[in-house]
C-alpha cells in the first residue's frame, strides 16, 4: 500500500516563487503534479524557477507581478488563467521586511512593509477568489511565528504577518461552505537569501540553531512539505489554522 499526493488537476500560483521558501514550494507542488505559476517581482527569477520545473518534465510558467499593485495582480492572474487555467491553489509567500528597531523605522518603511506583506497578500486573495470558488480551491498563506511571539527589530513585519493570520481565518469562515479552505504556515528561521541578514545579525546559524528543539534551522523544503499537505486532500477537514513549522521553536 502507498499514499500518494496527486495535484495533477491543480493550477497553483506561488508568489515570491523566484527565491528561497517560495522556490522550494513551487518545486514541491510541481513534483506533486500541479501546474505552477511562479509569480515574482523578478521576471528573471520567476523564469529561472519555471525552467527548472519544465526541465524536470513539469509544467510551469514565470509571471512578473507586484503583489502590492492591484493592477499588476489583475494582469498576472489573467495571464495565469489564460496559460494554465483557473487557479485552485494560491500560495501567498511574497513579503518584505526591514530589520530595524521600532523607533528607527520610518513611516515610508512602515507603509512599504504593510503594502507588500499584508495588502499584497489581500490583493492576491481578492484577485484569485473567483477562480478559487470555481475550483473549490485552497489558500495557503505564509505567515511567520513573529506574528505570535513578537520579533525584535521586525515589529511592523510582525504586525503585517498578524494581519495575514487574521485575514486567513476570517476568509476561511466566509468561504468554507463554498468548498474553499484557507490556512497559514508560520515558519521559524529558514535559511534563504532573504533571511541571511537576519541570521547574521543574531549571531549566525549555529548559534541560532541552539535555541531550536530539533537542533537546526529550517530549509525551504521543510516549509514546502507543510504547504503541500495544506494544499492537498490530506488536509480536507482543516481550515482557518496556523501551522508552525519551526523545529519546535514555537509551541503555541
Ligand atoms: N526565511 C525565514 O526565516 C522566514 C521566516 C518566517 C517567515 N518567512 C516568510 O517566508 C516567505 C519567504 O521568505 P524568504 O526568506 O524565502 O524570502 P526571499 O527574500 O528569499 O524571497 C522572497 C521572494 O519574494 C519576491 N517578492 C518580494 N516582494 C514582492 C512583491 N511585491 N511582489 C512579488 N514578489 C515579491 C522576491 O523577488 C523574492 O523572489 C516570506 O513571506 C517571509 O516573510 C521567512
Amino acid at each position: 500500500m502507498s499514499v500518494q499526493i496527486d495535484l495533477s488537476s491543480d493550477v497553483a500560483v506561488v508568489t515570491g516563487g523566484g527565491s528561497g521558501i517560495g522556490e522550494g514550494i513551487a518545486m514541491l507542488l510541481a513534483e506533486a503534479g500541479a501546474k505552477v505559476a511562479i509569480a515574482d517581482l523578478s521576471a528573471d527569477a520567476a523564469k529561472s524557477v519555471a525552467e527548472q520545473i519544465t526541465g524536470k518534465g513539469g509544467t510551469a510558467i514565470g509571471v512578473e507581478l507586484n503583489i502590492a499593485d492591484e493592477e499588476s495582480v489583475r494582469q498576472g492572474l489573467a495571464s495565469v488563467r489564460e496559460q494554465l487555467g483557473p487557479v485552485s491553489v494560491l500560495v501567498n509567500n511574497a513579503a518584505t521586511w526591514t530589520i530595524k528597531k521600532f523607533a528607527d523605522t520610518t513611516a515610508e518603511e512602515t507603509q512599504r512593509v504593510i503594502d507588500v506583506t499584508l495588502i499584497g497578500t489581500i490583493n492576491m486573495m481578492r484577485g484569485a477568489l473567483p477562480d478559487l470558488l470555481e475550483t473549490q480551491g485552497r489558500i495557503v498563506n505564509i505567515a511567520s511565528d513573529s506574528a505570535r511571539t513578537g520579533e525584535h527589530s521586525m515589529s511592523v513585519y510582525a504586525a503585517a504577518k498578524a494581519g495575514v493570520i487574521a485575514v486567513t481565518k476570517s476568509l476561511a469562515l466566509e468561504v468554507g461552505r463554498k468548498g474553499v479552505r484557507a490556512n497559514a504556515v508560520a515558519p521559524g528561521t529558514t535559511v534563504t537569501p532573504g533571511s541571511s541578514a537576519f541570521i547574521e545579525q543574531v549571531g549566525g546559524a549555529d548559534k541560532l540553531a541552539r535555541a531550536y528543539p530539533l537542533g537546526r534551522l529550517g530549509s525551504p523544503d521543510d516549509i514546502a512539505g507543510a504547504v503541500l499537505f495544506l494544499a492537498s486532500p490530506l488536509s480536507a477537514w482543516i481550515t482557518g489554522q496556523v501551522l508552525s513549522v519551526s523545529g519546535g521553536y514555537t509551541m503555541v
